[in-house]
């Protein structure tokens, strides 16, 4: 089965079929990444513009290797340099790049719509890599790969994802990937980062982070999101610690085998202890390297590539 969508903007929208497709594609490029000629020819002759407009490491880095690991040209668009410096539109400027024979544009912006926005308007494939508070559906794609990978099913795990829900589109998109694929999902933090609206997406609310540690199989943590939020959400860090922070003292209440994830990058000692954020429980690392088979995947399925049929 190959894909038949033009763009990745969202998991939202995604079947739990489409879902599948990526993880056994994925499985596929996991070997190839493994082996000495890491190098597959899926996508030579294709162009693939890495537009960041935000700071990223993993995912920057990773789409980049992936198009690179498929044969691809890949230009990195650095956003500072840029004709945007003066004053030219995100439209203008995919659109020039389109004119330049992009036939993927990979986007990461601000503003929460923006990958959908030039999607719409471009025959160029495009993938959402974060936009705002939104989504970051090849976040959700990796995470739920990792889990898969540890436990070797997601239906019915409890997942506790923990810190600024608020302004994370990572929760977003692992909210609907999660309970898609059949976890029950536990969302916990401070009550003004977590409004109750949240119900709406099928999640368990939580604000009693140390109940609900001896009950998950998944602790997903998440940063404080400085750089999103425009007022003051919780006194100050040390509360947020006190209440929030998974220490290890905190970490006797979980379960021998709960694994320990987040999506990076880590404030060490204020949502994870650094201890655990390096221990036996945590697949920080391995989230990071499956993020290049399920980039991989996304573009090669983009591009009208097979999944396996295993999955
Ligand atoms: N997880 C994630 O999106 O990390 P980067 O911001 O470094 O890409």
């Amino acid at each position: 089965m190959s894909w038949k969508k033009k763009d990745l903007l969202d998991i939202r929208s995604l079947s739990v079929e489409e879902i599948g497709e990526v993880h056994a594609a994925a499985r596929t490029f996991r070997d190839v990444i493994a082996r000495e000629i890491k190098k597959v020819p899926a996508l030579r002759g294709k162009t693939v513009v890495n537009l960041f407009a935000e700071p990223s490491t993993r995912t920057r880095i990773s789409f980049d290797l992936a198009a690179k690991r498929l044969s691809a040209d890949v230009v990195d668009f650095e956003a500072s340099s840029s004709s945007f410096r003066k004053g030219e539109t995100l439209i203008d400027t995919v659109r020039n790049l389109e004119a330049l024979n992009a036939e993927f544009i990979i986007l990461r912006h601000a503003a929460a719509g923006a990958a959908q926005f030039i999607a719409e308007r471009l025959s160029a494939h495009v993938i959402n890599a974060g936009d705002g508070a939104h989504e970051h559906p090849t976040q959700a794609l990796l995470d739920t790969f990792t889990i898969l990978q540890n436990r070797g099913r997601i239906a019915e795990l409890r997942v506790l994802i923990s810190g600024d829900i608020l302004f994370s589109r990572v929760a977003r998109s692992n909210i609907h990937a999660l309970t898609k694929l059949g976890a029950t999902v536990v969302l916990c933090g401070p009550a003004t980062l977590l409004p109750d609206t949240f119900r709406e997406l099928g999640v368990e609310i939580s604000h009693d982070f140390e109940a609900e540690l001896p009950k998950a199989d998944v602790v997903y943590l998440l940063r404080i999101q400085h750089e999103r939020q425009r007022a003051v959400y919780f006194p100050s860090i040390g509360e947020f610690v006190a209440l929030f922070g998974l220490t290890s003292e905190r970490f006797r209440l979980c379960k021998p085998d709960a694994l320990i994830m987040h999506p990076g990058p880590i404030n060490r000692g204020v949502e994870l202890a650094s201890e655990l954020a390096d221990g036996r429980n945590s697949v920080i690392l391995e989230q990071v390297t499956n993020g290049l088979a399920v980039r991989m995947a996304v573009l090669y399925l983009l591009n009208g590539g097979q999944a396996p049929l295993e999955h």
